[in-house]
């Protein structure tokens, strides 16, 4: 991504106490204090111009999210667009969206064990190098981080662009032992889903006329068991009214199944 630097950018974000989060170290294991309420929290990594995580935040009063960026600009324009989001959705009080200047490789000093509720991995960097392959955010050593972090109810949703990327990506959920449903290898086969917000890299990719992958990893107990639970439902057979007689084979009833 490119950025052309503003001068005061940074001012402008130390002033905007309420949605910018400069040091987010102080919050480790307080992010619930800083919402003011202990609704699950939803994170963003690598959340660019901001378009996905402000969107799910003015739709979701009852979830907080977090979005983390590198770079001034990026959150800067995040807090723009939440502004607009939350007027656009008639809730300008909202207080559930903090955009955070972090660099990821050190996830593990702004959250603690058991504190989020999901991570979002949105066309993260592919680094499709070999020798950079560390640095993808779905290496094994990211993705133990995360499900340390993830409690109970955890999942990583996680979307891509890069078939390279996602094919990784998959190779190392597997080796970690973890759980993947609703695998897909063009997310827009049929358009765009009703639950699926789009962000600024997809909306492009889309037009391109790309192909999305996207999957979800099931992390926590709880969400494991509801998973289970969905697929045993899905497989039960449908029942038959009471007063509606069983179907009659076609054609000679004397011809039967064994
Ligand atoms: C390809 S962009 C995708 C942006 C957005 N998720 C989207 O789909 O439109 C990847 C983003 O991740 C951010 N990023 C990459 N590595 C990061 C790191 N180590 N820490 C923080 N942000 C990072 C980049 O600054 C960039 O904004």
């Amino acid at each position: 991504m490119r950025l052309r630097g503003k001068k005061g950018t940074r001012d402008e974000l130390e002033r905007q106490t309420d949605l910018i989060v400069l040091d987010p170290r102080t919050y480790k294991g307080r992010w619930a204090q800083r919402f003011g309420n202990g609704n699950p929290i939803h994170v963003e990594l690598g959340m660019g111009k901001g378009r996905f995580i402000t969107q799910l935040s003015a739709q979701n009063p009852d979830i907080n999210y977090i979005g983390i960026d590198m770079f001034d600009q990026l959150l800067h324009r995040g807090a723009g667009k939440a502004v607009k989001a939350r007027a656009e959705h008639g809730r300008p009080e909202l207080n559930n969206l903090a955009l955070v200047l972090f660099n990821i490789e050190h996830i593990e000093d702004i959250f603690a064990e058991d504190e989020l509720e999901r991570v979002y991995l949105n066309f993260s960097d592919p680094w499709p190098k070999k020798r950079h392959h560390r640095r993808r955010l779905t290496h094994p050593n990211f993705v133990r981080k995360y499900i340390r972090m993830l409690n109970n109810n955890g999942e990583i949703h996680f979307k891509t662009d890069s078939e390279m990327l996602f094919e990784f990506s998959l190779n190392s959920f597997a080796d970690l032992g973890l759980r993947m449903r609703n695998i897909t290898l063009s997310l827009h086969r049929d358009g765009n889903p009703a639950f699926n917000v789009m962000t600024e890299y997809e909306a492009k990719f889309v037009e391109q006329g790309k192909p999305i992958y996207r999957c979800e990893v099931v992390i926590g107990k709880a969400a494991l068991d509801r998973h289970e639970e969905a697929l045993a439902q899905a497989d039960k057979p449908a029942e038959k009214p009471a007063d509606k007689p069983a179907d009659k084979p076609e054609g000679n009833s004397a011809v039967q199944e064994p």
